[in-house]
């Protein structure tokens, strides 16, 4: 008998939000963020009801690249995100007040997983997750309470990461994870072979980080709205 109650409590949760993406990538650093926050700001600039979750509690950001100071979530039966530049926006660091998150193994998981039950998203169109880096434990739990969620990969241009991302891609499929589609980010443009869209390397998105309206301004924003098409992500 299955006595965990998060399951379903998640999934009333989340019964109101149309599309769940995932973003991910096989490590850090490799622009999971900032492809997750700019994604969740392009959405919401199309008038579509956007929700961004940072799920990466060791290396929370979207908080910084959305520039999303003194905000917190509202409690009102569980917690209320709030919005920052049109974004309902929730994120670990809430919660960690800046300081590094020590958890590790279990705990990281039941903490994202008890987040993912008190949040109360509403209505959304999309509701995008940072993931965690990597395939663990964290990020399998993630996708196996959201349900439903659409894998989008976040790669770069070297054998590595392809070869890493090969494996992955064929995890999720076999746990039942639709893959969305692989964008290759920091590359030289074009279309890579495997990805549906490469995110130049942008020397103009490093000050625009905190401001989402220059953010929304910058060649990699350019580049990720032309992708969106592609990934139907519209
Ligand atoms: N296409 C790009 N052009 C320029 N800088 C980038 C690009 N993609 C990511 N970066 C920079 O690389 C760093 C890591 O990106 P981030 O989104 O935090 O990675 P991750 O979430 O995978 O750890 C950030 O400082 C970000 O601004
Ligand atoms: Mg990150």
């Amino acid at each position: 008998m299955n006595i965990d109650p998060r399951p379903s409590v998640i999934s009333q949760r989340l019964a109101g939000v149309r599309r769940i993406i995932a973003v991910t990538g096989w490590k850090g650093g490799i622009g999971k963020s900032v492809t997750a926050s700019t994604l969740s700001l392009l959405l919401a600039g199309r008038g579509l009801r956007t929700g961004l979750f940072d799920l990466d509690l060791a290396g929370a950001s979207d908080h910084v690249i959305l520039g999303a100071k003194g905000l917190f979530p509202r409690e009102e039966k569980g917690l209320e995100p709030p919005l920052c530049a049109g974004v309902k926006f929730m994120s670990v660091s809430f919660f960690s007040e800046n300081r590094a998150v020590p958890l590790r193994g279990a705990n990281v998981s039941d903490a994202i997983i008890e987040l993912l039950a008190i949040t109360q998203w509403g209505e959304l169109d999309f509701l995008v997750l940072d993931m965690p880096p990597g395939i663990n434990d964290a990020a399998l739990d993630v996708l196996r309470f959201a349900g439903r969620a659409e894998v989008l990969a976040v790669t770069t241009p070297s054998v590595l990461a392809r070869e890493v991302l090969g494996r992955s891609l064929e995890l999720y499929r076999r746990m039942g994870a639709p893959v969305l589609g692989v964008v290759e980010n920091m590359g030289r443009g074009g279309k890579p072979a495997g990805a549906a869209a490469s995110l130049r390397l942008d020397p103009g998105l490093e000050r625009a980080l905190g401001r989402p309206a220059a953010l929304l301004k910058t060649r990699f924003a350019a580049d990720l709205g032309r992708a969106m098409r592609r990934l139907h992500l519209d």
